[in-house]
């Protein structure tokens, strides 16, 4: 084992304190590739972009077509990203016109997570019993109707559209209040499956396993970069959440980078009404060389100008379905490509 290796599988020291935001610094520190990872755009291969005019007051490569990168959230900037409930109210105003961004009260998010577990489980109330705007977790094993297994529930996949902060997929805080959750209360649709996880595998080795395909099998897109980033950063975080409070220890750094990778492919950033990275529909200019004059034409983007889901220009989001490890354009989902 080189010296490198040894380092990568000592448990990631990634500092962070009991309150929504994590900063940037914090996860540099703890290890190199870990943002870089968080970054990245699978279909593209670059960084993720801003996608939102809120940052341009911050000089060049803020503007919102540019690319998020390290530089750019780090040293000095570390504060630069902030979870919607830190941004200003003006900030919060901005957002709200500009991206309808208004983010949900965990108990919404908690009683709609509840329909999709009563129609899977076929019986109401499986992981709390809904209060008035809160809820009581209920503490036994969760047992499974007959013809299913837990390790179904783990390779169910879960998507939540126009993810934000993803409030729906994990829990770590009410993004309306910024009102942190105890583990055992959370509500996402990843949280309860990694209390399946923690109920039913035995071994560190098997829940590490069945961890991994939590994370596989939980998606999410979002528009705007900043709460991409967050949303990857809180699935991250959950994950070390839950590591700790079974193991009593940090994750090793390798292990945090896969589920830090899964997070880069299934949580991505796309224009949810055309499929395609954000802003990337464009007009072409033909040109024609005739015998006698070369003309030009401009073409603005066919899938726009008719509304045609499949014959946008712009560059259609590839995702991954990890059971098959075959990646397919997201748009394909909607013909039932995944599952
Ligand atoms: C009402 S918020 C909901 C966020 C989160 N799902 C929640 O419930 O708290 C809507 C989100 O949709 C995003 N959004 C707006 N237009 C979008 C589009 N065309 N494609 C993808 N996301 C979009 C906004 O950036 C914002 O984060």
């Amino acid at each position: 084992m080189t010296k490198m290796d040894d380092k990568n599988t000592q448990g990631v020291k990634l500092e962070y304190s009991n309150e929504p935001d994590v900063s940037e610094n914090s996860i540099l520190n703890a290890d190199d590739f870990l943002l870089s990872i968080l970054l990245q755009d699978q279909t593209t291969k670059k960084n993720i972009l801003w996608m939102t005019d809120n940052y341009a007051k911050h000089g060049p490569g803020y503007e919102e077509t540019s690319q998020i990168t390290i530089p750019l959230i780090t040293g000095k900037h570390s504060k630069v990203i902030r979870p919607r409930i830190n941004k200003t109210k003006a900030e919060q105003l901005h957002r709200v016109r500009d991206k309808a961004e208004v983010f949900t009260p965990s108990w919404i998010c908690n009683s709609q997570n509840n329909l999709i577990d009563n129609a899977w489980f076929g019986r109401d109330g499986v992981f709390n019993t809904e209060l008035d705007k809160s809820w009581i977790t209920n503490k036994e094993n969760i047992s499974f109707p007959e013809g299913k297994a837990w390790k179904d529930y783990i390779l169910a996949q879960r998507l939540e559209v126009s993810c934000g902060e993803a409030p729906y997929l994990v829990s770590r805080y009410d993004t309306t209040t910024g009102q942190m959750l105890a583990i055992e209360d959370r509500i996402g649709l990843l949280d309860r499956k990694l209390r399946i996880v923690n109920e039913n595998a035995g071994s560190e080795e098997e829940w590490i396993q069945w961890s991994i395909k939590a994370v596989q099998s939980t998606y999410g897109f979002e528009w705007q970069g900043d709460s991409l980033l967050i949303a990857r950063e809180n699935i991250v975080l959950s994950y070390i959440d839950y590591f700790k409070s079974r193991f009593g220890k940090s994750p090793a750094i390798e292990l945090t980078r896969e589920i830090a990778e899964i997070a880069s492919w299934n949580i991505w950033q796309m224009d949810g009404l055309k499929f395609v990275v954000p802003l990337s529909c464009h007009e072409e200019t033909v040109v024609d060389e005739g015998l006698f004059e070369t003309t030009t034409a401009t073409i603005s983007c066919e899938g726009c100008s008719k509304n045609n889901i499949r014959k946008h220009n712009g560059v259609y989001c590839r995702i991954k379905d990890w059971q098959s490890n075959k990646t397919v354009k997201a748009v394909n989902l909607l013909k039932g490509e995944m599952q």
